[in-house]
């Protein structure tokens, strides 16, 4: 079992692949030019495999994966088939904007994939096109639509901003309420990378607007998602992640993993550490103490609660 240095049990890895996207939404990315990491810095399929192994059998049994956007990494099935293949009954799950699926959901379904996130922050074209600066609902929909009929687990992922979406909360409840997706709505995190004329919108304003029309109830707080969920009457249930709530960090269970092989403890600078070299030289050993060490240090909060100004990694990098 991992236990990190406050006494939480950790069972999440989130993994990402690549930091590339193809979209460039405003709360992700930088507005000014940047350079991804170039591709021979990054760790392979198998090296990143290799570590996964070991945090499974330190008793991690939970794996995401995630991006910047991991269906831009090629092969991504044969990934997720040798993490599914590793063990049976983990919970493996993909996180992605959605825009490829059309072309992959059957075979990451087939590769052994259960459960899929997708972004979905607007059902609007032309609202869509401003936040993820392209021109994407369409083919997000056709996405959806592919991983529905591959029959994977669906979550739609939104983050409501000011002035922009938070008119379609109630419309994108709906639409997932219709189809029997959960959909939750995710606090904008703010952070230096991000455009800074986005503004979110908290858990109360959220709430607010959804009592308009429902009523619900909020839940205990149970299982290993971030999320809070909240139960219309009729009993569909959906979510609110509110990292700036003060007790959001108290039941924090997951590390992170990026494509370059730098295993972070939370979503900021702190304490982050590299375990390329280690994988690359196949020592196992020094791959166990650089994960202890990390989970050691892993903070009590993040900075979010704190309301602080804060500098956390750019999401696109750490995958969320
Ligand atoms: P489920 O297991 O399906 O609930 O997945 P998930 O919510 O863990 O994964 P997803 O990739 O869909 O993440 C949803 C949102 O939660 C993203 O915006 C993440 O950045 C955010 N999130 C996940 N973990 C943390 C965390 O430890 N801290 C903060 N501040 N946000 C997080
Ligand atoms: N604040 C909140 N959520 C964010 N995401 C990306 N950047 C931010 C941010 N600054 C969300 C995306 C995606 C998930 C992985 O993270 O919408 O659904
Ligand atoms: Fe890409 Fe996801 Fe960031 Fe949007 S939130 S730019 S889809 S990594």
């Amino acid at each position: 079992m991992l236990i990190d240095g406050h006494g939480r049990k950790v069972d999440y890895l989130r993994v990402s692949v690549t930091e590339r996207c193809n979209f460039r939404c405003q709360y992700c990315m930088p507005e000014k030019p940047f350079s991804w990491v170039p591709r021979e810095e990054l760790l392979t399929y198998e090296e990143l495999f290799e570590f996964i192994k070991v945090a499974i059998d330190k008793g991690i049994n939970k794996v995401r994966v995630t991006g910047g956007e991991p269906l831009l990494r090629e092969g991504l099935e044969n990934f997720i088939r040798m993490i599914s293949e590793y063990k049976e009954g983990l919970d493996l799950a993909l996180t992605t904007n959605g825009y490829l699926l059309p072309k992959v959901a059957q075979k990451l379904a087939d590769a052994g994939l259960k459960r899929i996130n997708i972004s979905l922050d607007s059902l609007k074209e032309e609202v869509a096109a401003k936040i993820a600066q392209k021109n994407v609902l369409k083919t997000v929909l056709k996405g959806i639509e592919a991983a529905r009929v591959a029959g994977l687990k669906i979550k739609i992922n939104c983050v409501p901003l000011k002035g922009i979406n938070e008119s379609e909360i109630i419309d994108l409840l709906e639409f997932c309420k219709e189809r029997g997706y959960e959909i939750r709505f995710i606090e904008y995190m703010e952070n230096d990378y991000a455009s800074k004329y986005a503004k979110g919108l908290d858990s109360v304003e959220i709430q607010n607007i959804i009592k308009e029309k429902y009523t619900f109830k909020k839940l205990e707080r149970c299982g290993t998602s971030p999320s809070q969920e909240y139960e219309l009457e009729d009993g569909y249930k959906f979510g609110i992640i509110e990292p700036h709530k003060d007790d959001f960090c108290s039941t924090c269970n997951r590390i992170r993993l990026t494509a370059s092989g730098v295993l972070i403890p939370c979503l900021y600078y702190e304490d982050a550490q590299s375990i390329k070299e280690a994988i690359k030289a196949k020592d196992i050993k020094k791959a166990v103490e650089i994960l202890k060490d990390v989970l050691k240090n892993k903070p009590e909060k993040n900075r979010w609660t704190e309301n602080s100004e804060i500098s956390a990694r750019a999401f696109y990098e750490t995958g969320g």
